[in-house]
């Protein structure tokens, strides 16, 4: 390429596909298409039906469609994939992009188990290829308002938490697969909370967990209870159900509470975020709305999550200017799976267990 065409493509905006376009795809790629410099250029999913009415419903022409992901890869000029099939078909995906030099962004789990991880971790750096986790919640506004907090050195150091997430939300509507899946709740859903643990706390020495299936029409637990110690010192409680019946039902919203030595932080349902801060004696309180702003394709109750998505794909985007790391990225999401890991051995051994490390 001489220097002219160089600085033309540098100008381009980014060109990437989207692999798997069913339920969460669709937030992706609203996404996407709010974000400058970057443009999804190609679809993929096996299920012909869902690629047609997904495409349909974006204006994607039939030849921008593929079934099959390596045609896919073959004739389509790619910066990035944007990999947001089921957990089962990450890694060969991801075996596909590496073949053809390409960037990754995978949804979460992005593995299946550990080792499944490490393979994944371990051919995008002999392909010199970049993987990033789509891990989102840590990008809530809410929760990026309490990470900030705590950070900023509001509370001082910080020696207990509770992260919690207690819905009757019928998730399964839009995702029946859930309901069919042995690994349900803390797959699912704790992984997003052992993500925030670690944002907020940094790595993990211990943890025990206690399970439960409570509805009795699905597979798995949904129900867990996770304790955590990290090595910074602090122990977090990290809590989730998708059995708690309440008339008012918080869902999506992740709740946060954090005892510091000068303070404490509580993210309380309604996005309000409340600070106890030690001051000559007293405790003085404040406290602010952090709800998020809805994106104009929003579908409430599920706003948090689908701003979020917006926020963490420009970050990403933003990463690639500097050359740095997105913060998900595929070795730090290993040791948020590592916790999930860890979750279901502690469960089912019933005894405290030492987390993985990369
Ligand atoms: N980050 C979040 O907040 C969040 C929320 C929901 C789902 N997810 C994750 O997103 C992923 C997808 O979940 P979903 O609810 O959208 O599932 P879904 O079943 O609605 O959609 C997945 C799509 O991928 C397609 N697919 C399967 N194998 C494929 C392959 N090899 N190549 C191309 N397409 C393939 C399926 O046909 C389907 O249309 C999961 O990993 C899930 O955990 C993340």
């Amino acid at each position: 390429m001489d220097d002219e065409a160089q600085s033309a493509r540098s100008r381009a905006p980014l060109r990437g596909a989207l692999l798997g376009c069913g339920f969460f795809a669709e937030n992706q790629l609203h996404a996407w298409r709010e974000l400058e410099g970057v443009e999804i250029v190609a679809l993929c999913d096996l299920d012909a039906g869902r690629l047609e009415r997904f495409a349909a419903s974006f204006s994607f022409s039939p030849s921008a469609c593929y079934t099959e992901a390596e045609r896919l890869f073959e004739e389509v000029g790619l910066d990035f994939v944007d990999i947001a099939a089921p957990t089962s078909a990450h890694r060969s995906l991801i075996t596909l992009a590496c073949a053809h030099r390409v960037p990754v962004i995978c949804q979460k789990p992005f593995a299946t188990d550990l080792h499944d991880a490490r393979m994944m971790i371990e051919a995008c750096t002999r392909a010199g290829v970049s993987l990033t986790v789509h891990e989102n919640f840590r990008w809530q506004a809410a929760v990026r308002e309490t990470i900030d907090a705590l950070r900023d050195g509001a509370i001082g150091e910080p020696f207990f938490s509770r992260i919690s997430y207690r819905s009757g939300f019928d998730v399964f509507r839009a995702q029946p697969y859930l309901a069919s899946t042995k690994r349900f709740i803390i797959a699912d859903l704790g992984i997003h909370l052992l993500d925030i643990a670690r944002a907020l706390f940094g790595e993990v020495e211990r943890l025990g967990c206690q399970t439960r299936r409570v509805s009795a029409d699905i597979e798995g637990e949904d129900v867990a209870t996770m304790m955590l110690a990290h090595a910074s010192g602090v122990t977090s409680i990290v809590d989730c159900s998708y059995a708690t019946r309440q008339s008012e039902d918080p869902f999506p919203q992740t709740l946060i509470e954090i005892d510091g030595e000068r303070g404490s932080i509580r993210l309380l349902a309604g996005f309000r975020l409340q600070i106890d801060r030690l001051r000559d004696g007293r405790i003085e309180r404040t406290e602010r709305l952090v709800a998020p702003s809805a994106p104009s394709w929003s579908t409430p109750p599920w706003t948090p999550i689908q701003q979020s998505v917006v926020r963490f794909q420009a970050d990403w985007l933003a990463k690639l200017k500097t050359d740095d790391l997105p913060e998900t990225h595929g070795i730090d999401n290993f040791h948020t799976l590592a916790l999930v890991e860890a979750a279901y051995q502690a469960a089912e051994e019933r005894r405290i267990v030492i987390p993985q490390r990369w």
